[in-house]
């Protein structure tokens, strides 16, 4: 049996179901409802997104053979647990990425426009064109990239059709026309007037935006995070922005966001007016949530008939 517990696309409920396999889809299962809800149903495979799946969960059945993050990260799931107990890991790698750099480009484009406080001046019926005239633009501004994987490599695409300039770093080097690679993170602070943060949340990259990185980066320049909350040393980010009038903080992701899809939930760091925040949104688009459909329907069937997945 397969149990989503996460919003999942219709279409990918009907494959499974179509193709004979037992499905039970509860989108608003986490914490200790998923315990519960595991532990009664058994099922062999668990298909997860902002769930967190720990050592609990994963206790409370013994039937359980692959978990499934219908996402590219697999930070939400005890993965060395579930790996003690046997128990497969795959996830989705590059099936959201365009939505994701899409937002990133969302992020930079509202912060260099100032959308939002456009919008609410508007609803209090206030015109204020004056006050937006000195935006920077984007064209012949450099972005930099801090990794270089599936989302980065879209967002330098559209980067590029913005003709903006493109600096990354990554310990991987791919070759890729109109964009530099530099030979470390601090030659892409150095030039950047916006660093986009493309990482993963490791043990190594924990952090790694702290009060030495942000000193590196140029006294106006934005930062946009559509990655990790955990990858920010979220106190040196926050006196940054006290000590530096100019910076701008763009972030899709913050440190202990919850789970649940919906309840009230206040952060010190999205309450500043210099930080522009959404809602861990960068992969919920129709178009993403059909493509992860797929490949979860994919990687369970593939399981199922052959008792085999991909490599994580
Ligand atoms: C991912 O890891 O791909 C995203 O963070 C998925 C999500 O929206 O949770």
């Amino acid at each position: 049996m397969i149990l989503i517990c996460d919003v999942f696309s219709q279409e990918g409920i009907r494959t499974l179901v179509e193709a004979g396999y037992e499905v039970v889809y509860n989108k608003d299962l986490s914490g200790e409802s998923l315990v519960e809800e595991v532990k009664n149903l058994q099922p062999e495979v668990l298909v997860v997104r902002s769930t967190k799946v720990t050592q609990s969960v994963i206790d409370a059945n013994s039937n359980l053979k692959v978990i499934i993050r219908a996402g590219a990260g697999t930070d939400t799931i005890d993965v060395a647990y579930a790996s003690e107990k046997d128990i497969c890991v795959a996830n989705c790698p590059g099936k959201n990425a365009t939505a994701v750099a899409e937002l990133a480009m969302g992020l930079i484009i509202n912060i260099d426009r100032r959308l939002a406080e456009n919008y609410l001046l508007q609803k209090e019926g206030k015109w204020r064109k004056g006050m937006f005239a000195k935006c920077q633009g984007l064209k012949g501004r450099t972005l930099g990239l801090i990794g270089f994987g599936n989302i980065s490599q879209k967002v330098a695409q559209r980067a590029l059709a913005f003709e903006m300039k493109v600096i990354t770093y990554d310990v991987v080097q791919k070759d890729t026309e109109g964009i530099e690679f530099a030979s470390s993170i601090d030659e892409v602070l150095e030039v950047a007037d916006i660093v986009s943060l493309h990482v993963p949340n490791l043990p190594t990259t924990k952090g790694m935006v702290n009060a030495e990185f942000l000193a590196k980066m140029k006294e106006n320049a934005v930062l946009i995070n559509t990655a990790r909350g955990e990858i920010i040393n979220e106190e040196d980010l926050a006196l940054h922005l006290e000590t530096n009038n100019n910076f701008w903080y763009g972030t899709d992701v913050l440190k202990g966001e919850p789970s649940s899809k919906e309840c009230d939930w206040e952060h010190p760091l999205s309450l500043h007016p210099r930080v522009y925040g959404s809602h861990h949104i960068g992969a919920s688009t129709k178009q993403a949530e059909a493509e992860i459909g797929e490949e979860v329907v994919r990687i369970s069937r593939k399981y199922m008939e052959t008792g085999e997945i991909d490599d994580v």
